[in-house]
């Protein structure tokens, strides 16, 4: 739990940022002992007459006593005062910064000693406002912003864990970024923007007569001029500091002004509307998300519609996004582990994006995830915080259902929620054995979502899991590593070993496991960081393993899928349709089996679905719909009733779908009879479920007819990028935003 009550924080400069941050401070926590230093008398004066303070003084009087020091100083100061804040404070002093630029303070923290280094982590509130000084301060100025850390290697894990809690207590939503990008994102988005500003007001002042054009100046000009009212001392100082990344990102302005100049010069009324359109829309689109408060920027706000023409052939190469279990799962256990998880290859959709949002509202601290890499600066497995709201799941039954296993053993209270379709699905499953094991949760009265759980000592379980849910599994083995004694889980069939497998890599012992039925974990081990490689989702990739095959003259190489055994189902039954697959440059990575997979077009045959396939083939049944609707003859699935409580009914919404587009089709409760042949076109209603709409984009290969599939947003979900990827080898396929 949170000590920052019992420390004294001094501040290195007391304007806005440092003045905001003792006003925050002392409102959580009155009896917080607060000191400040600051250049300008009058500051210090203020806050000590106001009781923002407890001390003021220099910082040679002031530094002794400091735990936390806050260096809220311009950026270029801030290289002189290093040393002396280094010289000055004591060894167990943490340090965090609040400047604007990162990179060019690094060689002045590796001047110091490397405990020093160790306890600097440095910040950034990207909260602020063009008025400066300590009069402007505000308790509220960082509710519900973002602060910025970006955490080094050589950084403790408790320093890190710190300085994440203090932004945390000032209500920051508290985000990750190595200092590289931190500079590079600033220097477009806050950077240029204040250049732009301050050199508008001066071009017009410039200008003859400028009084007049001030005094006709309306709104346009005030809101576009509003940073330039900012501290030039400061300002001066970050485009100094940060010369490099505004350069770079200046001379792209600079080409674009040109190029509107010419379009001007020209009269060229199209080519402006063209940029002004795209430049609406996508503020437009900032705002919307912006205002409606989220974190996480969920591109599945807005309703996407997948068109698609008949025809073409898959051929080339391409990797698919990273495995969705595997992501999940790396941050929940770089989370709980000692020390620093590294990952790529990790999953950049949106569900596996509110788990990494979860553990940031915990006070992990995590950088990335960007272009599939991520690091997970680990908090160990009492260090979560108390999340300040309830945790938004999004459309993640994963999420949901494994963060519950883990919450339930917490020392604090939570409260998970989802989107309309997550909050519609059974959570009965994972609340009842939990309650075995003497957690606290509460759904609603028709066991679904949200959960409110209350933390609790748990103790170990025998369960039997009445249906094959790696899910349940997964949720009680996460209760099971805080329970005291055993937890053992049976599966009634096989089902995805992931959790077995991470929790091996992290360093847990297990019992059991995958080709057994019953795995076991004993309580109270600890975990330890771990690298992880998260490969190409087999989930994905089944979409382009049923397009090569019912595709003509396909030939597609799909590389570095995961072919986990408790996974391959879809292969096992596209090769029992005579689907032509093969795995190349087979190998190990991380404990997961990983191949490239070539599939070439096949005449597929129906067949009856054995049913032990059918827990390893879960996630892939519609786009396995969409193969037994080209195939010859007949295919029968049962036993799959499962399916019925996924993102949407799954059985349903691909029976309706294939129907309208004439598909003969039968179901039941437990399954479906598809009878394959040729088929038209039509308007497909996805229900928001990712797997609906893609499966159905590939089925447009071969309709007759153009497919239209609407509510394809969530297709971000899952598989941020499908369309452009799946054009890419052959697809025709329009996204539209509506
Ligand atoms: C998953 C398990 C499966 C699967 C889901 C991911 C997991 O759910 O459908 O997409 O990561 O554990 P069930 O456990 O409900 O079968």
């Amino acid at each position: 739990m949170s000590d920052l009550a019992s420390k004294t924080i001094l501040f290195v400069g007391l304007g806005l940022i440092g003045g905001s941050l003792a006003r925050a401070l002392r409102e959580r926590n009155p009896a917080q002992k607060l000191l400040a230093t600051d250049t300008d008398q009058s500051a210090l004066d203020a806050a000590m007459q106001q009781g923002a303070i407890d001390r003021v003084g220099s910082l040679q009087q002031l530094a002794p006593a400091a735990d936390i020091c806050v260096l809220a100083t311009p950026p270029l100061a801030l290289i002189d005062l290093i040393p002396e804040v280094a010289s000055l404070c004591p060894a167990h002093t943490v340090f965090t910064d609040v400047g604007s630029v990162k990179s060019h303070v690094l060689p002045a923290i590796d001047a110091q000693t490397e405990t020093f280094a160790g306890n600097f982590v440095l910040g950034h509130p990207i909260a602020g406002s063009e008025q400066s000084g300590f009069q402007a301060a505000s308790k509220d100025l960082f509710k519900g912003r973002k602060t910025i850390l970006c955490p080094l290697e050589r950084n403790s894990t408790a320093a890190i864990a710190q300085i994440n809690e203090f932004w945390r207590q000032v209500g920051a939503d508290v985000i990750g970024m190595t200092p590289e990008r931190h500079d590079q994102v600033l220097a477009a988005t806050s950077h240029l923007p204040h250049l732009l500003a301050f050199a508008i007001v001066d071009v017009l002042l410039h200008q003859e007569q400028s009084d007049d054009i001030f005094r006709y100046a309306a709104g346009g000009f005030a809101d576009f001029s509003r940073v330039a009212s900012s501290d030039s001392t400061m300002w001066s100082d970050i485009f100094v500091a940060n010369a490099q990344a505004t350069e770079t990102v200046l001379d792209d302005y600079i080409d674009a002004l040109r190029s509107l100049k010419e379009s001007i010069n020209s009269r060229d009324r199209a080519a402006l509307r063209e940029v002004f359109n795209r430049a609406k829309q996508t503020r437009d689109r900032f705002i919307h998300n912006h205002y409606q408060g989220n974190s996480l920027q969920t591109v599945s706000d807005n309703l996407i519609t997948f068109k698609t023409a008949p025809g073409g052939t898959i051929s080339g190469s391409l990797r698919v996004p990273g495995d969705k279990s595997i992501s999940h799962r790396s941050v929940i256990f770089g989370a709980l582990a000692d020390g620093i998880t590294k990952v790529s290859g990790f999953l950049e959709g949106e569900d596996a994006l509110k788990t990494v949002a979860a553990f940031r509202e915990m006070g992990v601290t995590i950088v990335g995830p960007d272009k599939g890499e991520m690091t997970i600066y680990g908090v160990g497995k009492e260090g979560l915080q108390a999340p300040r709201i309830p945790l938004d799941m999004g459309n993640s039954g994963t999420a949901m259902r494994l963060m519950a296993g883990l919450l339930a053993a917490q020392a604090f209270d939570s409260e998970l929620f989802g989107d309309e379709s997550l909050n519609s699905r059974p959570m009965g499953r994972i609340a009842d054995p939990l309650l075995t094991m003497g957690a606290a949760i509460e759904t609603d009265s028709d066991g679904t979502p949200p959960l409110k759980i209350e933390g609790k000592k748990l103790r170990g379980t025998q369960y039997d899991m009445p249906v094959a849910s790696a899910q349940v599994k997964s949720c009680l083995l996460l209760a099971g590593l805080f329970a005291e004694g055993t937890t053992s889980v049976t599966e009634p069939a096989i089902c995805r070993d992931h959790t077995e497998r991470m929790l091996k890599g992290f360093g847990y012992t297990i019992e059991g496991g995958y080709p057994g039925s019953t795995v076991s974990v004993q309580g109270g081990q600890r975990l330890a960081a771990a690298s992880i490689d998260v490969p190409a989702d087999i989930s994905s990739a089944a979409f382009f393993l049923v397009a090569a095959s019912i595709a003509p003259d396909s030939d597609l190489l799909l590389e570095h899928v995961g072919i986990n055994p408790t996974r391959i189902g879809v292969i096992n039954i596209l090769r029992d349709m005579g689907a032509a697959i093969s795995f190349e440059n087979q190998q190990e990575v991380g404990g997961e089996p990983v191949a490239d997979i070539r599939v070439k077009s096949s005449r597929l045959h129906g067949i009856e679905i054995p049913k032990d396939q059918v827990p390893l083939a879960i996630d892939e049944f519609p786009v396995l719909f969409v193969a037994a609707a080209c195939a010859e003859g007949e295919t029968v699935l049962r036993g799959a009733e499962e399916l019925r409580v996924k993102e949407s009914d799954r059985i349903d919404a691909m029976a309706t779908g294939l129907k309208t587009l004439g598909v003969e089709i039968e179901t039941f409760p437990d399954g479906i009879r598809i009878v394959g042949g040729k088929f038209g076109g039509g308007k497909i209603d996805s229900l928001g479920d990712h797997r609906i709409a893609m499966a159905f984009a590939v089925a447009g290969l071969r309709a007759e007819d153009a497919i239209e599939i609407v509510n394809a947003q969530n297709v971000a979900t899952s598989f941020p990028g499908f369309a452009s990827l799946a054009n890419a080898v052959g697809f025709k396929l329009t996204e539209l935003a509506v």
